[in-house]
């Protein structure tokens, strides 16, 4: 499975976004209840007040018919028809009544509550109505007004018309509580009656008028009118209202599918069970017929207090349900708007909060690729300023201590070349060394050997020359073997010198003195006379040295220079005082032919010489070091071929004695 990798701003928008969304949903679904059940809770209070103006309504009709029929049966013409007897009078006069006023019944009995004028089916009369409850208390002199069910038989009586009018056949729906028939004969009135009372005030007859219910649509129109004023939501009527006869309805504006008045359906059993059987009212939404309302039913009453109908109001839950739903729509409409903005203010925002970062990244990025002088530019004074600020400072440090690591690297460097120069260099004056003394003991052995008979040759070829005739070809022989042979005791005796150098006798020494006392030897030689002498004396202090010895080595370095130079040129003797090094130097530059650089480690070396033989021995540049070593000082030689060369002498600035290097080449 591949990892998603998600930048920080999606991140950050998307954990924003997820909290808002989710507290969006949660109070969406919230609001959408608490809204819809606001909505319904407001539509039931309505429906409960519609109810009400209902009653009103239906109450009116009811005072209606009793005023009628009481103001009827109080004409003094109806009381002096009554008590003379003419039906014929009461029947036209009260069949006025009927029709003016829109009464389907209009009746009158005698005292004893027999029929004597019954104005819809005028044929039928002498029926007895003492058993009617109503009649009964209009008998007693009450004026009284109620609903009332009237059976088939009854309703027969005051008008087939009316019968047939009453009868309705059920038409099933699904949540109707079954019922033993399957058609209703029986009408719901809204009857009154009162007595009609003599002079003395006694009964003399009742007259009843009623309406029947069924199939009349007058009080529920009217309740549609008055109270919903007819409105409509989709072409269809908000507001309805129904008069249920038990638990059928008998008098309604509810439609069914084809638009007609849903006479005939039944009550759903759960509404039958509450108001029918237990007498309570109902205020909740219902499925009526066809569609969902939001009702109020409550039960109507007969004169014993029984309950014989319903009086419904309800109103189409659609139009609350649509209005909660627009409600919804227009809040998810604008919370969505909302995220959207919410998104581009993050996006923005979040953008603040990135660029630091990732002007950190790019450095982050710089440094890995070992920019080091790259810096963070966060000038903001947040904890991201901070953390720049630390990072530069980190960033600092980093590239201060990455500095002195290199820097250190390079002195290091220099320092193992100085120290494998001074190595070397010590290494070469080791073998230096160590040739010379081999050198040394074989030199001084064959020396010693040698010294003795040379010795004898000497002394015995000088006698021979004395006795020897001058002129004569062995005294000239004789001349020439005591010439070579002194020759050769010089060259044992310099070579004794060397191989067993005398102690220095170390006192204060004066160098500029010693130096002109060596130039003052040679400078009469023949070999001097065409060279010009520079002299650059420095002020020396007197040093700790042995001056005769001092002397001799600067002597073999100054023939050594004219003899390079074949007699003619300049010699630059120049001395100097080194107070830092403690050190006195003395140079001797000529401009000579030079040294060949494969000769120059070769020069100390004795017998090495590039003089023809019987020239040079080779060894005064070596008794020379000899001498200069055992004064602690050194020999330095800077050479060009063909240009000149200068020998410096060093020696240590000591102004006492020291035993150092004494009897170093004693034993040779
Ligand atoms: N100033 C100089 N210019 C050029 N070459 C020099 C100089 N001094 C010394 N040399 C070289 O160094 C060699 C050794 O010198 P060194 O004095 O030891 O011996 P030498 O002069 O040859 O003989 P001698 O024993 O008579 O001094 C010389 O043969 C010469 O080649
Ligand atoms: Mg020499």
């Amino acid at each position: 499975m591949r990892q998603v990798i998600l930048s920080l701003r999606t991140k950050f928008i998307l954990s924003f976004l997820a909290v808002i969304i989710i507290g969006g949903l949660i109070s969406l679904i919230i609001g959408s209840r608490l809204v819809r059940n606001t909505l319904i809770a407001q539509a039931q209070l309505k429906v409960k007040h519609d109810l009400a103006a209902a009653w009103m309504v239906f109450n009116e009709k009811l005072n209606d018919i009793r005023q009628i029929v009481t103001l009827t049966a109080s004409r003094e013409s109806i009381v002096e028809a009554l008590r003379g007897g003419n039906s014929n009078l009461l029947l036209r006069y009260l069949n006025r009544v009927r029709t003016d006023f829109g009464l389907d019944i209009l009746t009158m009995t005698d005292s004893s509550g027999k029929v004597i004028v019954r104005t819809r089916n005028p044929q039928v009369v002498g029926d007895d109505q003492s058993q009617d409850e109503l009649i009964k208390l209009a008998l007693k002199g009450s004026v009284v007004a109620y609903p009332q069910i009237i059976s088939g038989e009854q309703l027969l009586l005051e008008g087939a018309d009316l019968a047939a009018q009453a009868f309705i056949e059920f038409i099933p729906t699904l949540r109707a509580a079954p019922r033993a028939q399957n058609f209703e004969s029986r009408g719901l009135v809204l009857k009154a009656a009162a007595a009609v009372l003599d002079e003395r005030h006694h009964p003399v007859g009742v007259l009843y008028g009623a309406i029947l219910l069924n199939r009349n649509y007058e009080i529920v129109d009217r309740i549609k009118e008055i109270v919903f004023k007819g409105e409509k939501y989709k072409g269809r009527d908000v507001g309805t209202a129904t008069i249920f006869l038990d638990d059928l309805r008998i008098s309604t504006n509810v439609r069914n599918e084809k638009g007609e008045r849903a006479i005939g359906t039944l009550l759903s059993a759960e509404v039958k069970r509450a108001v029918l059987d237990e007498g309570k009212a109902w205020i909740d939404r219902a499925f009526v017929v066809n569609d969902w309302y939001i009702t109020a039913y409550e039960p109507i009453k007969n004169v014993e207090g029984q309950i014989i109908g319903i009086l419904y109001v309800g109103m189409l839950e659609k139009p609350y349900i649509d209005t909660a739903n627009r409600l919804m729509l227009t809040f998810t409409a604008m919370a969505s708007l909302c995220v959207l903005f919410l998104f581009i203010i993050l996006y923005f925002s979040t953008t603040q909060i990135i660029r630091p970062l990732q002007k950190m990244v790019v450095a982050t990025q710089e440094i890995a690729r070992g920019d080091l002088s790259h810096k963070v530019e966060i000038k903001t004074r947040d904890e991201l300023g901070i953390l720049a600020a630390s990072f530069n400072e980190m960033i600092e440090q980093l590239r201060r201590a990455n500095e002195e690591l290199i820097e250190w690297g390079r002195t290091l460097e220099k320092k193992v070349e100085e120290r494998t120069k001074e190595l070397t260099e010590m290494q070469a004056k080791l073998l230096q060394s160590e040739k010379l003394a081999s050198l040394g003991k074989l030199a001084a052995g064959v020396a010693h050997e040698i010294n003795n008979p040379l010795g004898a040759i000497l002394i015995y070829s000088h006698l021979l020359l004395e006795e020897t005739p001058k002129n004569t070809p062995s005294y000239e022989n004789l001349k020439k073997i005591v010439k070579e042979t002194s020759r050769c005791k010089d060259i044992v005796k310099r070579l004794l010198e060397f191989a067993r150098p005398k102690e220095p006798e170390m006192v204060p020494t004066d160098i500029n003195e010693t130096v002109d006392r060596a130039l003052g030897i040679l400078e009469k030689q023949a070999l001097f006379q065409n060279i010009i002498i520079k002299k650059e004396y420095d002020q020396l202090p007197r040093i700790i040295a042995d001056p005769s010895q001092l002397q001799q080595v600067f002597m073999n370095i100054i023939i050594n220079a004219a003899e390079a130079m074949n007699g003619q040129g300049t010699l630059t003797i120049k001395t100097s005082l080194d107070l830092e090094h403690q050190k006195i130097k003395i140079a001797f530059t000529d401009t000579g032919h030079g040294i060949r650089p494969e000769d120059l480690s070769r020069i100390f070396e004795p017998f090495f010489t590039t003089k023809e033989v019987g020239k040079g021995t080779g060894l005064g540049l070596a008794i020379s070091y000899s001498i200069i070593q055992k004064h602690q000082g050194t020999i330095e030689v800077q050479s060009q071929v063909g240009r000149g060369s200068t020998f410096t002498v060093i020696l240590p600035l000591r102004r006492e004695s020291s035993d150092d290097g004494k009897n170093s080449n004693s034993n040779n």
